[in-house]
């Protein structure tokens, strides 16, 4: 396989463009960021003509595969009657009248266009809300790029003395954030009870409730349950990020399976098939504190014409095709058995974790990860660079963090291609 014309472009975007790309994770890429030209259901060509079996799906949000018919449709034709209205239309209201039937509890909604800025108006709520200042993430945890969250998403923890203090996963951060920010262990109800304890200004919890940013960890049984105990308790609003697990786990997200009612969540990824777009989700009171209250929140680009038009026709679909998780899980389960055999086959420990619509391999002797700290103390990251490398030789591209997303446009035949195409590479590694 040569990479020849992706190479050349790559050295022509560094002279214009810092690192050649224009998302930090994507300059990890080997051989080099590759360059595509086209796109289709389970499969992507890049510019030197190399097809792929795709598991990146845009890092989640391609729930159909890439450039669903229907999808593409419903754009083309909502936008010959203007695209940047910066106004209301009926679709917007049709849209929410679809979420309104797909998420568990009742709900008002707010749109933005990135899972990082959805974030950070429902801190924004749960500060005025409350009238406290702070707010606690857990490690491991990732709520996008922006200063005030980007604290240990991935920090190094192989010192035994490691703290949880705060840790700026980025340079140029303001160091005011800091103070302003609680870091906590996950899946661990007692540690979280003692630091709530001596904190009585946190405003919200936020937890992604399926682990998705780390080894795709589920949440240990009743410990959600318990986190929503520890908040009513101590007056503090729960914020479910579901930027990752919304729409893509069931039609309802993490909080539909688990059954535990967050105050505030966000969702992005999957709500539009691939299209931008992203919705906050809260109990009315608080989230009337953006009308009546003192709250702002803005964007020239909400509810454009494409985004509201890809998420109407995303959630009409998924609505109206009920199986439609269930083959997605179905799937993406013959996917992890037929890996977990060829491994065992080769004698390699993997350990993969999560879901079959959306899991974890990692190179591990564990039989279960249950925070960050296992993941990354125990989980060897360069095998997995190296056997990510051999799968785009044999054909297949793997996300670098080792996150794979099923979709429903990946068939039977591409999931044989995919187990053949890794035990091919457990062979070499
Ligand atoms: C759980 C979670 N929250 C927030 C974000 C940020 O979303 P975006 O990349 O759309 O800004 C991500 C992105 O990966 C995420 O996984």
């Amino acid at each position: 396989m040569k990479f020849d014309n992706s190479k050349k472009l790559y050295e022509e975007a560094k002279k214009m463009v810092p690192g050649g790309v224009s998302s930090s994770i994507r300059q990890t890429e080997w051989p080099v960021p590759l360059f595509f030209k086209s796109a289709k259901g389970s499969k992507m060509t890049d510019v030197d003509d190399n097809e792929f079996i795709d598991y990146v799906m845009g890092m989640g949000p391609n729930i159909f595969g890439h450039s669903p018919d229907f999808i593409t449709n419903s754009v083309y034709q909502d936008m010959q009657d203007g695209f940047c209205l910066t106004g209301q239309t009926k679709k917007e209201n049709e849209l929410s009248e679809f979420v309104e039937k797909t998420l568990p509890f009742k709900r008002k909604v707010r749109y933005a266009s990135s899972g990082t800025e959805i974030v950070q108006i429902a801190l924004r709520l749960a500060r005025s809300f409350t009238n406290k200042n702070k707010f606690l993430k857990f490690e491991g945890h990732y709520h996008g790029w922006m200063d005030s969250v980007l604290y240990n998403s991935h920090p190094d923890v192989s010192s035994e003395e490691t703290l949880f203090d705060p840790i700026a996963e980025s340079g140029g951060i303001s160091k005011g954030t800091a103070d302003e920010v609680v870091i906590a262990p996950w899946n661990d109800i007692e540690a979280l009870e003692s630091i709530l304890k001596v904190h009585n200004d946190i405003s919200a919890i936020i937890t992604e409730p399926i682990l998705w940013n780390s080894n795709v960890i589920l949440p240990n049984p009743g410990y959600l349950e318990n986190l929503r105990k520890l908040c009513n308790q101590h007056g503090i609003l729960l914020i479910f990020d579901e930027v990752g697990t919304g729409f893509r786990v069931a039609l309802g997200g993490a909080q539909e399976i688990y059954g535990v009612e967050p105050d505030l969540s966000t969702y992005a990824k999957s709500m539009a098939g691939g299209f931008p777009i992203a919705m906050l989700a809260g109990k009315p009171e608080i989230m009337d504190y953006m009308s009546n209250g003192n709250v702002v929140h803005g964007g020239s680009f909400n509810t454009n014409v494409m985004s509201v038009s890809a998420a109407h026709a995303t959630l009409d679909y998924l609505l109206n095709n009920e199986d439609f998780y269930k083959s997605l899980n179905k799937n993406g389960d013959i996917l992890i058995k037929g890996l977990k055999e060829v491994a065992k086959k080769h004698d390699i420990d993997i350990l993969i974790q999560g879901l079959g619509s959306v899991f974890y391999l990692s190179f591990t002797n564990l039989d279960s990860i249950k925070n960050y700290r296992d993941h990354a103390n125990n989980v060897d990251q360069e095998k997995y660079r190296e056997f990510s490398k051999l799968m785009l030789l044999n054909g297949i591209r793997l996300s670098q963090n080792g996150r794979w997303h099923m979709s429903s446009s990946h068939d039977i035949s591409d999931i044989e291609i995919t187990i053949k195409a890794a035990e091919l590479s457990f062979a070499e590694l």
